[in-house]
């Protein structure tokens, strides 16, 4: 594993959407996976930036997002929506290449994913350590798979609706078998409220921390703030290349 710590999130930001800009360069038929929450969007910004400047163009890239609520009061609330607001409706990405795991079929996700692997995976990571919707108590070898948020998460997101009892309560995620398929991942943290998770997540692996998972894959980049890195500023850690 390798981690880079900077200043801000507007640096890390750029260096991940750097990585993303690369691979499209280098492989125009590239696998993306992609998530929600705040802490994309401005690899999203940068991405869109090498689109608008002609350095890239999406017509052939495939993505495979990460999850999706179950029930959304909103189609505004869709995490499709967030994508097409964030990314998708910047560029000229195909939406019939953009895909979302579907909670009548959840399974069919991992299935198209195995035939169409993931180059590079782009994570945010909860306060509790989740990755996509896998809640700490997940198995290491679940699928695309249907679950319940837990109160943590509920309230976290509740950033992003008009009041808490209008968050849904259920979400269709990758599994955290199927996140660790891809080739490459990136995770990026920021804050004082990730410094637990990311703790956690540079212990051991346990599944009372979803996100530590990835210490079993051998190209994994974590992308942190000083805030979140809090803990390991001066710190070694075996098997962890820095960049700090
Ligand atoms: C949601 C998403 C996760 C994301 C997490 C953190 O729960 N399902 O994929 O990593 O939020 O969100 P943020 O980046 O806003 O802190």
């Amino acid at each position: 594993m390798k981690i880079v710590i900077r200043e801000s999130s507007e640096v890390l930001s750029a260096l991940i959407a750097e990585r993303f800009i690369n691979l499209i360069k280098s492989k125009p038929n590239c696998v993306l996976g992609l998530a929600t929450g705040s802490s994309p969007i401005k690899t999203y910004q940068g991405i869109i930036k090498a689109y608008q400047e002609g350095e890239i163009s999406f017509s052939n890239v495939h993505s495979y997002n990460l999850d999706e609520y179950l029930n959304f009061p909103r189609e505004s609330d869709s995490y499709a929506y967030f994508m097409k607001e964030n990314l998708f409706s910047h560029v000229d990405m195909n939406l019939a290449n953009a895909h979302f795991p579907n909670p009548s079929d959840p399974e069919a996700y991992d299935a198209l994913i195995k035939q169409d692997p993931v180059d590079l995976q782009i994570l945010g990571i909860g306060a509790d350590g989740h990755i996509g919707f896998n809640e700490p108590g997940t198995s290491f070898d679940s699928k695309t798979h249907i679950t319940p948020l837990t109160e943590q998460t509920i309230k976290d997101n509740a950033r992003f609706f008009p009041s808490i009892d209008m968050v849904p309560t259920k979400a269709v995620t990758m599994g955290l078998s199927t996140i660790l398929k891809a080739k490459s991942i990136v995770l990026i943290a920021t804050g004082a409220g990730k410094v637990e998770a990311i703790n956690a997540l540079l212990t051991k692996e346990d599944e009372t921390c979803p996100a530590s998972i990835l210490l079993r894959h051998n190209d994994v980049t974590l992308y942190l703030d000083k805030e979140a890195a809090k803990d390991i500023l001066n710190k070694d850690i075996p098997g962890v290349t820095f960049d700090r």
